[in-house]
């Protein structure tokens, strides 16, 4: 059965809640070393929901493989055009192709509300996650020393940036 990409249901709640508590207990993608419940990832659907912003999901059958979705880069509104994204392959689905698929729905998605820029902030040594964002036309634009502490060390935080199309529906 072919992986397609997909809105996330109310369903599909459990399956991204242990992918994010996977990234928060065995890698340094989120630094954060507490995981969360379902009430946290149902909240944070909701806010995506609200915005009018994706919340996309790579199923294959009944196998949620990945996610991606994008919340505002900073309050302000004069940040409105700009976000900062995530994306999440369960770990026994990578390298499979899945973020390939769900990154350039990402990038639609954002250009088709008018968005103009897309920042990924990134674990420095992270290769997977620089690799994968510079086939799709990122640019590390700054790096931000020991920022980050998580498993004992200092992390590095890697911004990467790409500026889309202007949307049909940018405006101000
Ligand atoms: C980073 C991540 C999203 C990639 O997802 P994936 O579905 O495994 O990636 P794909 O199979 O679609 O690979 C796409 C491209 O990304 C790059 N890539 C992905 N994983 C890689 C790895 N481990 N090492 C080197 N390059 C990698 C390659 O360029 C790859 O293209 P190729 O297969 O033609 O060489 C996944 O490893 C993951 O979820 N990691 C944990 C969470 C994380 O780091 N998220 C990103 C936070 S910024």
């Amino acid at each position: 059965m072919p992986c397609m990409i997909r809105d996330a249901r109310d369903a599909d709640l459990p399956a991204i809640l242990e992918i994010h508590n996977d990234a928060v207990l065995n890698t340094t993608a989120i630094w954060s070393v507490h995981p969360v419940d379902l009430a946290n990832r149902a909240a944070i659907l909701a806010e995506r929901r609200a915005k009018g912003y994706p919340f996309l999901v790579a199923v294959e059958g009944d196998t949620l493989m990945g996610y991606a979705t994008f919340g505002d880069f900073r309050p302000h509104d004069g940040y409105f055009r700009t976000v900062e994204h995530s994306i999440y392959v369960h770990e026994q689905h990578r390298r499979k192709g899945v973020a390939r698929l769900l990154l350039p729905r990402l990038i639609e998605a954002a250009a088709s509300i008018g968005k103009h820029v897309m920042i990924g902030g990134i674990d420095a040594t992270n290769q997977g996650s620089i690799a994968l964002h510079e086939a799709f036309g990122f640019s590390v634009v700054g790096t931000l020393p020991e920022v980050g502490f998580k498993f004992g060390r200092y992390l590095d935080l890697l911004f990467m940036q790409k500026i889309l199309d202007p949307g049909p529906s940018g405006q101000g």
